[in-house]
């Protein structure tokens, strides 16, 4: 409960002092998520979404509760449409459009073609870790969260990684359209604008691919297209630009993150470096103790009970997955930072008919991005304790630099 001797402004807020749309916030999210966990567990924001904190009521939500996206008119609760821009990406689409979308891209992101990219990627990182070994200094994010994730996504898809300096700013950028009339005009300004260089990119790009398709994700939604009923023109746009985004931010958020944890609890480092066999719960606890994503939206179809509220019928409401990750009542001691932690069903992916497509390329990814790190540098330390947050929607470092002791 809360402390009285504890600053009380938080009252005479209307979000509680949990803004998720806030800057501040998303330093450390995590005591203002406690506390509102414990003050109103179901709670209704001044712009009428409702938020849940508690583990039980995000599961009850993504997975058992009649729900989808979009509001019962077919419109996205806050959204400022940009051409190209979320509003068909597979995130915000509803069935039918959002069976068929899924199924097209389950192919590329399904475990076992994601495991014939592990030899690329254990590759790919020994030869960025002799980069660094070389200029004997690191920042994480330049030099490793930021190349993994982007050139697997480029191979992926087909896009060309020489581009990668022009649409890094974009991608960033373009996150916040998710937020939409709830982020501060600015920053939608800005996402806009990348959003339009991102389609004028990949206009050229498509029209590359329609005369010579090969075998990359981008040549499978433009066959797609193609065949006419499956994908319209502006969902394969979306949908090419979503997965870009999506394939590349969120992955360094938790490379990065991770990274980061693990510097400031040594002692956690240490039970890695002696047994690189927890390399996977190490990633899963990264996961859950600083996930880059905080919430995930979700729109009520009928009266929903959790405890004693009732949500009604074509309501928004945000599950707040970072809530959810640090619930005592789910995970004992949820505040520490524990890499041999059991049991560790995290709701950091989301849930449901959206979990996430891109999961199990995220997670090997941060398997052998960290788990080579980590052993390959024994001596690192933090530069700072302060976190240099980038410029995307989401909680992804910008910059992340690491001595590295000799
Ligand atoms: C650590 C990295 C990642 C995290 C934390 C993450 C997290 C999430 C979350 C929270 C959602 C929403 C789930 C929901 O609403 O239930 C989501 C959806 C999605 N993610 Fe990821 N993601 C990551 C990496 C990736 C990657 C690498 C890709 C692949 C390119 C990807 C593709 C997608 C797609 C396509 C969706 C929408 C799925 C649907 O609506 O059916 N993600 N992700």
């Amino acid at each position: 409960m809360e402390n009285s001797a504890t600053s009380e402004a938080w009252r005479d807020d209307p979000w509680l002092g949990a803004n998720p749309f806030d800057p501040a916030f998303r330093d450390d999210p995590y005591p203002a998520l406690a506390r509102l966990r414990t003050v109103d567990p179901v709670n209704e924001t001044p712009i009428g979404i409702f938020r849940l904190t508690r583990y039980d009521d995000v599961v009850r939500m993504l997975k058992e509760v009649p729900s989808g996206v979009r509001m019962a008119d077919g419109t996205i609760f806050g959204e400022v449409p940009v051409e190209g821009g979320p509003s068909e990406f597979v995130l915000r689409l509803d069935p039918p459009a959002h069976t068929r979308l899924r199924k097209l891209l389950t192919h590329a992101f399904r475990p076992r073609s994601v495991e014939r990219l592990r030899a690329r990627v254990e590759t790919l990182v020994d030869e960025l870790l002799d980069r660094v070994e070389e200029k004997g200094e690191l920042d994480v994010i330049a030099d490793l969260a930021l190349p993994v994730p982007s050139t697997v996504i480029c191979e992926m898809m087909g896009v060309p990684i020489a581009d990668r300096d022009r649409f890094t700013q974009w991608t960033a950028a373009a996150t916040h359209l998710l937020a939409g009339a709830l982020g501060s005009p600015e920053v939608l300004e800005r996402g806009q604008h990348a959003i339009r260089s991102l389609r004028e990119y990949f206009e050229v790009l498509i029209a590359d691919r329609r005369r010579h398709l090969g075998d990359d994700v981008l040549s499978d939604l433009v066959r797609a297209e193609e065949g006419g009923d499956r994908l319209s023109p502006s969902e394969l746009m979306s949908n090419s630009i979503g997965l870009l985004i999506a394939g590349f931010e969120t992955t360094i958020g938790l490379i990065g993150n991770g990274v980061r944890a693990l510097l400031r609890h040594p002692d956690q480092l240490a039970l890695l470096r002696a047994d690189p066999g927890l390399i996977d719960g190490a990633v899963e606890e990264c996961l859950r103790y600083e996930g880059p994503i905080v919430l995930t939206i979700r729109v009520t179809r009928e009266d929903t009970r959790f405890g004693d509220r009732t949500i009604p019928a074509d309501r928004p409401v945000m599950c707040l997955l970072a809530a959810a990750n640090r619930d005592p009542a789910h995970f004992p001691d949820p505040d520490r930072f524990d890499v041999r932690r059991a049991d560790n069903d995290h709701l950091s992916f989301g849930g449901g008919a959206h979990f996430c497509l891109g999961a199990h390329l995220a997670r090997m990814e941060a398997r052998e991005a960290i788990g080579k790190l980590v052993r390959r540098f024994p001596r690192m330390e933090l530069a700072s304790e302060r976190a240099e947050w980038g410029t995307s929607l989401f909680r992804v470092l910008g910059r992340l630099p690491v001595g590295l002791r000799g």
